[in-house]
């Protein structure tokens, strides 16, 4: 299998070489994957989140058979942000992961900042009103929101890897 990605700002570029350092698979751009990988060829897909759509999992899909995907987006991990990503991308059985990248206001156009700005003002605002009330927490998601960075960490691709393992377990081992 092999690992292939879209990424506009990075976030999502750095998952997949973080995985394809610690599998030991190969990594491939979407555009790259297209020139050089045979079409059918077994791939796991990492695409960013736009709007809640994972771009280019749907090409990927067209072209590979992608045995599992990954959205990456600038909202924190949680159980309904997976079930609305399943649903508005129509995965159905596909093993489907969320991992939270991160948010470069300064690597995106203007149009793309203020589209991101709008979903999130609401919530900014309400930190913003917290004044010296804000947790810890609840300044760095603001900071965050505001001037951007990365959540981007190794160790969030455990859930991956045991994936990817218990793939790779013969059949007939599990208890
Ligand atoms: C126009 C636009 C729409 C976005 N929509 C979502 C979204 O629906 N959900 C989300 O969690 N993040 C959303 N994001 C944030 C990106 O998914 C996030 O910054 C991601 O880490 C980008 O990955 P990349 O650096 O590989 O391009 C959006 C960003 C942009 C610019």
């Amino acid at each position: 299998m092999d690992i292939v990605y879209c990424s506009h700002t990075g976030y999502t570029r750095e998952y997949a070489q973080l995985l394809g350092r610690a599998e030991r698979l190969r990594v491939y751009s979407l555009e790259e994957a297209k020139n050089q990988l045979e079409p059918g060829g077994q791939v796991f897909f990492f695409g960013p989140l736009m709007a809640g759509t994972v771009t280019g999992l749907k090409e990927a899909r067209r072209r590979f058979d992608v045995l599992g995907a990954c959205g990456v987006g600038m909202s924190p991990p949680s159980p309904q942000v997976l079930e609305t990503l399943a649903r508005r991308n129509e995965t159905g059985e596909l093993p489907l992961f969320y991992l939270q990248g991160g948010w470069a206001p300064d690597r995106v156009g203007w149009l793309k900042r203020h589209m991101v700005q709008m979903v999130t003002r609401s919530i900014r605002r309400q930190l913003e009103e917290k004044g010296e009330g804000r947790t810890p927490e609840e300044q760095v998601q603001l900071e965050f929101l505001i001037r951007g960075g990365s959540f981007v960490r190794p160790e969030k691709l455990q859930p991956i890897r045991d994936w990817l393992a218990a793939r790779e377990e013969p059949a007939g081992t599990a208890p």
